[in-house]
This record gives C-alpha cells, structure tokens and sequence, in this order.
C-alpha cells in the first residue's frame, strides 16, 4: 500500500537499511550548543537534589498511575529541585561531557525543561527555564498562567489544577545536526525517558502526575517566547498533591 500522509512518510523514510545509511563527517564546527541559558534573566539557585537513597523504586514503578486530581497545597521548591534533576540533572562529568539522569541519543540532549509554576513554596508564579548546568531557575515571566496553561493543552483543567507544568520542547537541531531527519525520532524517544524519570520520581515525593501530549503547540511556544521552528514544544507533565 502506497502511503502518502507525512506521518506515513516520516516512518518510512527515517528508516535505516542496510547498505544505505546515511554518510559523510560531522561538521564540528557548526554543532548546536549543548546548553540553552537566558543570560538576562533573574536566576534562583534551587535548592541540592537528593542523589543517593531515597523511596524504593520498585514501588514508585508498581504505583504510577496519570493523575488528573490535585489537592490544594502547593510542592515544595525541594520537591520541584528533586523533578527537574530526575528529568535532565547533571549526574556524571568523567567523560569528556555531561552526562545525565535520562538517556539522549549521542548524549546530544536536544531537550529543553521549563516549568510554569502556579503554586510552589518560595518560587512566584511564573514561567520558567532550567538551567541544567547550574541547576537554577532562569525566571522568563511572572504571573498567572493557570488559565493558559489549561487553554495551551486542549482545555484539559489538569493544567489549571496542577501545581506545576513542565514543559519540554525540543532544539531539533542538536539532534538532526548528526541523525539528520532520523534525529527526530530521537528527540521524541528523548522526551518519554525525561518524562518517565519525573514520573516515578513524583511517586517517589508522594506527588502524582499526568503526562500531556494533547497541546496546542503553538500557544505552548508563544507562552514560553519559542519560535516554535527550530525550538518547539513537544511534551508537557503536571505535578501536583494526589486528590
Ligand atoms: C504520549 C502520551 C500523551 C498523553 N496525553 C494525555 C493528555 O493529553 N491528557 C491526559 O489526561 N492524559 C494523557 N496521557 C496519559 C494517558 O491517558 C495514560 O497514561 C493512560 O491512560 C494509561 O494510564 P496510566 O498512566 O495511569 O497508567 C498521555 C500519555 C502519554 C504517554
């Protein structure tokens, strides 16, 4: 059956075969930077992740469930430290680079954290980057974005109920600079390991969480001032106190 629909087409085409990969030497010199930052933007140190021990994992595994109900009280800013590490912290420097918490095809890391805060202890509602290298928060608007967030996602009020929403978006270059159009898949697969690791994490913190690929992706992008081509919003996930 011939397909013709550009979803059909991705699959197909992104496909490696034998005899027929892709060749030709990675131009260096034109590699995307492996970290985005605001430089102008005001910075909160977050508060030291906890990096050893912690709840049995076996149980955050058994005991995940989508969560769509959240109670009143809102996370701790350690809790909020704790899920941004989970996703994307810094974990390993030994090699020549940083490695992290979740996996990235050829450590390339091409996405991006941000979390619209509604209701964290010590952190103004707003819109957030996470610094990855510093471990920091890089403040981009202050405000209330509970009804935006719940309009960007299909009018799903899990996003207006949520504590906080993460959002992850994707510099598809960082991956397509080395997989070229395969770099794609990549990102996506990227995307569900970061997601995953918060997931777990929030069981393991006694929050829950629902993950939410139901967005209108571009009002995503205009919340976060992403041009939503070559930086845009792929996933998000809402955080909050089990109901
Ligand atoms: C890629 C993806 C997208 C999802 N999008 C949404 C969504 O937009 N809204 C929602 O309420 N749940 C969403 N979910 C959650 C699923 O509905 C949920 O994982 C599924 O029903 C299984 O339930 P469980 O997560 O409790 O095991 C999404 C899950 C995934 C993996």
């Amino acid at each position: 059956m011939v397909r013709t629909k550009i979803g059909d087409l991705f699959q197909q085409e992104t496909k490696y075969q034998r005899g027929h990969l892709p060749g030709g030497d990675l131009d260096w010199a034109s590699k995307p930077a492996t970290y985005k930052s605001y430089p102008s933007a005001p910075r909160i140190q977050l508060s030291s992740p906890e990096t050893k021990g912690g709840p049995p994992i076996w149980d955050s595994i058994r005991q995940r469930r989508s969560l769509r109900a959240f109670q009143e009280p809102p996370v701790k800013e350690a809790d909020l430290s704790q899920l941004l590490w989970a996703g994307q912290g810094i974990t390993d420097t030994g090699m020549g680079f940083a490695s992290r918490t979740t996996p990235s095809a050829g450590a390339l890391y091409p996405v991006e954290t941000y979390a619209v805060v509604h209701s964290v202890e010590g952190i103004e509602p707003g819109v957030y980057h996470y610094s990855v290298q510093t471990h920091e928060l890089e403040q981009l608007k202050v405000g209330d974005f509970r009804m935006a967030a719940a309009r960007m996602a299909l009018d799903q009020r899990i996003a207006h109920s949520a504590k906080v929403v993460f959002v992850w978006t994707a510099l598809f270059a960082r991956s397509t600079w080395k997989y070229r159009q395969r770099g794609y898949r990549y990102v996506y697969l990227d995307a569900g390991h970061i997601a995953q690791n918060v997931a777990l994490a929030a069981v393991a913190l006694g929050l829950g969480s629902c993950q939410i690929a139901a967005i209108y992706d571009d009002e995503v992008n205009t919340l976060l001032g992403v041009d939503g081509v070559e930086e845009s919003a792929i996933y998000l996930t809402v955080i909050g106190k089990p109901g």
